[in-house]
């Protein structure tokens, strides 16, 4: 979308009343107890009080934002709001899942709406004590993820009726890796279930045959210390690593989950199949930045790859209480805006059934929702997204 489109269409959204600004509240009490961002600062998020019958209802929506996987990249994340909350935005707009309107957002409007920012680099999964003097990097996220949710029981989350854990892209991961803990922080009479949106990042190898996500994952995990915070019904069956993948480990989980995902997820064809290292003469440039300008080779490798997505997601159906919404769209993180949220040209599945609606009736359980699309191109509902071809960044 070039700038003057996209202003147009801010104007437009912001002029529909379908967003609105929401303060930052920094986390003080975290310091003293170790939790904080990769720069030593305390951690943040946004909060939106609920009203009515939703009061007692929370929903805690994690940021996303890629992964940081060595001593260098963390430093090169560490000053940026990624890494500090002292870059953060002091405002950020709400809407899609955060709305405040029942038009835009009918199941959730009146909860209380967070987005917790992100800030670790590991999807809140790391530990480690020790602070390299050299590099000054705090890997705590595990210890944020436990200091951010004490936080909200004290603001009242303590008196919760309902409780949602979701998050989008590295924070969907979040959401499925913590969905247990999260569900053990709150009380026992507390309703939680987690909802991931393009969080089930898969294992699969890349298109010249290398395990490439599997070896940045192993960095991850490592360089973080986040072997002890992964689910040990994993760990103590294969390396560590393979457990922050969710094919892996979410058959275990106790909690209700649903999951959103894109079966061609942009950010899995980007750096899962086809990372820049594993295609050095950019053939895959084009087809990166717009699904239309794939080749048939390329669809076909394309559609291997949803393939392989379905077999990764299949370790959801054993789990109980499970809901899915897998559509064969190119896209990546479907709940954060209104426009693949909640509207009459979202994206759906099942008939008419927009995220929202399916996500709603899930957790209501008004209705199951389980639902896989056809192959691509079959979805006209789609909003496929379009890249900026200089765009080489990995969020
Ligand atoms: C850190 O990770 C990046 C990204 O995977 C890689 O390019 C770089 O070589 C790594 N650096 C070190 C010191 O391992």
């Amino acid at each position: 979308m070039n700038g003057i489109i996209l202003l147009i269409y801010m104007v437009i959204i912001v002029g529909r009343g379908e967003s609105f600004f929401v303060d930052i509240t920094y986390v003080e009490s975290a310091v003293a107890k170790g939790a904080v961002c990769l720069d030593g600062s305390a951690p943040a998020y946004h909060f939106d009080k609920g009203s009515g019958a939703g009061i007692n209802n929370w929903l805690v929506h994690i940021e996303g934002g890629g992964w940081c996987n060595n001593a260098t990249t963390c430093l090169a994340r560490r000053n940026g709001r990624l890494g500090s909350s002292k870059q953060m935005a002091k405002q950020i707009a709400f809407s899609g899942i955060f709305s405040n309107k029942p038009q835009f957002n009918p199941d959730f409007y009146n909860w209380n709406r967070l987005k917790v920012r992100y800030c670790d680099g590991a999807s809140f999964t790391g530990d480690v004590e020790a602070v390299d003097p050299a590099t000054k990097l705090y890997y705590r996220g595990a210890r944020v993820f436990v200091a951010v949710i004490e936080d909200l029981l004290a603001k009242g989350m303590k008196n919760a009726e309902n409780a949602i854990l979701s998050g989008c892209s590295a924070g969907g991961l979040t959401s499925i890796l913590n969905c247990d803990r999260f569900k053990s922080l709150l009380p026992i009479s507390t309703n939680v279930k987690c909802f991931a949106d393009a969080g089930f990042f898969i294992n699969a190898k890349d298109v010249s045959g290398a395990q490439h996500i599997e070896q940045f994952y192993n960095d991850v995990v490592t360089t973080h210390g986040s072997a002890k915070h992964l689910a040990q019904s994993c760990t103590s069956k294969m390396k560590p690593s393979l457990c922050f993948f969710p094919e892996n480990m979410v058959q275990a989980i106790q909690t209700p989950i649903f999951v959103v995902n894109a079966a061609y997820d942009s950010w899995q064809i980007k750096n899962i199949l086809a990372p820049g290292v594993a295609d050095p003469h950019g053939l895959w440039h084009n087809c990166k930045t717009d699904i239309k300008k794939c080749s048939t080779t390329q669809l076909q490798t394309m559609q291997e790859y949803r393939l392989e997505f379905l077999k990764a997601l299949s370790g959801l159906m054993s789990a109980k209480s499970k809901g899915y919404f897998i559509n064969s769209c190119y896209a990546h993180c479907q709940t954060e805006t209104q426009e693949t949220w909640s509207t009459n040209i979202s994206p759906m599945l099942n008939n008419k059934v927009t995220i929202a609606k399916a996500v709603g009736d899930w957790f209501y359980e008004r209705s199951p929702f389980e639902k896989i699309d056809c192959p691509y191109p079959c979805d006209k509902t789609c909003h496929n997204r379009i890249f900026d071809p200089q765009d080489n960044s990995l969020a």
